[in-house]
């Protein structure tokens, strides 16, 4: 029997910012591991590809200091059944407001029916924190913001790069 306690931090990452990273910690005092699990959703379009939203996140966590404990992944298909397959007894998600809550209701209560195996936690970002979202990041570097201090430096680097933002 797998007596680790293992969550699955599931979405799409795209890409990965300092509100996830925080979250991540905050789950790592409560879970033994955490995967990261990046959705391939065809549903969605996303900015960057999957392999680079997975080494978005792995040079995000280089200098960790749990990296033992955090796998990156990617699954297709149904959350449940990639939970399962990892034995993993939780869906971990952020929450930062009131906006959010609906959409992971609905979420949590279809992945319920699904199966009745996992059980979603959700975490609360830290304050400073509260206000980023992968889409608003994007948005700001798009129109040639700076949102240094809210991304991991490679992630600015490589936003920079897809909007064709010269980096001076
Ligand atoms: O970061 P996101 O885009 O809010 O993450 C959403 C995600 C990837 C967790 C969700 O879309 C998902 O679980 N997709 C896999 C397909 C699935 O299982 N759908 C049923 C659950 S509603």
């Amino acid at each position: 029997m797998n007596d680790k306690r293992i969550t699955v931090y599931a979405g799409s990452f795209d890409p990965i910012t300092n509100g996830h990273l925080d979250l991540l910690d905050r789950a790592l005092k409560i879970f033994d591991n955490i995967i990261i699990a990046v959705a391939e959703n065809p549903a969605k379009q996303p900015l960057f590809t999957l392999e680079e939203r997975l080494d978005l996140i792995r040079a995000s966590l280089k200098n960790h200091q749990k990296p033992d404990r955090i796998r990156v992944d990617s699954f297709k298909g149904l959350l449940v059944d990639y939970v399962e397959r990892c034995g993993a007894m939780a869906i971990l998600r952020g929450l930062r407001a009131v906006s959010d809550f609906e959409y992971e209701f609905q979420m949590a209560l279809m992945n319920r029916k699904l199966s009745r195996t996992p059980e979603t936690l959700y975490l609360m970002t830290g304050a400073r924190w509260i206000y980023i979202s992968s889409r608003i990041i994007k948005e700001v570097v798009q129109a040639g913001g700076r949102v240094t201090g809210l991304v991991p430096e490679a992630v600015e680097k490589k936003l920079r790069e897809k909007f064709e933002i010269d980096s001076a």
